[in-house]
């Protein structure tokens, strides 16, 4: 069951703060000042973060664009070492669009951004939404990376599953790959799942109705559909892809479209 949440906010800035008022209506969430649910959405300094509100002394979850450990992924990037961009056919002279079809906290999408693809993150958990909406606003403001943020960056909140509804919010504009990555059930204990990672599994659960995605794709993909999956997955909905790459800890099952 997807648990209830609200975003906790100090009066004046519930009272005042036009983006936070925006951003609770688009995501349908009340504003409150106290502390209502184990897990609690809290707009402080002017950015969303969420927390396990049982948990002392934990950071938060947020999408942050601009922190260090975002600079240094992207600087790092490039079409030689990441993997992921060998998967979704990025060429030296090519990048396709994506659409990064189950988004979670943006990572991937933002490494192939980086790389040069128009991605547009589309999230059917809304506080997930309301995570990648605030760290994508944030992130437009910045001076290093805004400019090309805003125009490579884009958010649809909605479900894969949708396809109707997700073909008309890009304005039958299809992408060349639909990208997937689903959330899989660890096979090591949870002990070994980092304390981010449970956070947001509790969060959104296990996508159980994942299998079907690979359908939806099929009808929205211009070229290619890629699926990053653990090592020891089954391939998505038992369908064997037309080619795999592989890096340390993941595959990527690419199936072709209209070949
Ligand atoms: C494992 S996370 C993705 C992590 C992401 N690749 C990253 O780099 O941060 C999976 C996400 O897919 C979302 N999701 C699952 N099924 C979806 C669907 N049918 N439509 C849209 N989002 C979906 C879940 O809510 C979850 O946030």
């Amino acid at each position: 069951m997807i648990p209830a949440l609200s975003i906790r906010a100090a009066k004046t800035e519930i009272d005042n703060n036009l983006n936070l008022q925006q951003l609770a209506q688009l995501f349908q969430f009340k504003l409150t000042e106290n502390i209502e649910y184990p897990l609690q959405l809290v707009w402080e300094n002017n950015q969303l973060c969420l927390f396990q509100t049982e948990v002392k002394n934990q950071g938060g979850i947020l999408v942050d664009l601009c922190s260090s450990q975002s600079d240094y992924r992207r600087n790092q990037a490039s079409i030689k070492k990441e993997v992921i961009a060998r998967a979704v056919g990025i060429k030296p002279n090519y990048r396709p669009s994506v659409l990064d079809a189950t988004a979670g906290l943006g990572r991937d999408g933002f490494v192939l951004a980086a790389l040069g693809c128009q991605v547009t993150w589309l999230e059917r958990n809304s506080a997930v939404a309301a995570l990648l909406y605030d760290g994508l606003a944030r992130a437009k403001q910045d001076s290093e990376i805004g400019g090309w943020v805003a125009q490579r960056l884009k958010l649809i909140y909605g479900s894969a599953l949708d396809e109707q509804n997700i073909l008309a919010s890009l304005a039958a504009d299809k992408p060349d790959v639909v990208y997937l990555d689903p959330m899989y059930p660890h096979k090591k204990k949870s002990a070994a799942v980092k304390k981010e990672m449970k956070v947001f599994q509790s969060l959104v659960g296990a996508d159980l109705d994942s299998d079907g995605l690979l359908v939806s794709a099929k009808k929205i993909a211009l070229k290619r559909i890629v699926v990053k999956r653990p090592d020891y997955a089954e391939p998505l909905n038992n369908e064997k892809p037309d080619f795999t790459v592989d890096s340390k800890k993941h595959r990527f099952d690419i199936y072709l479209v209209n070949v």
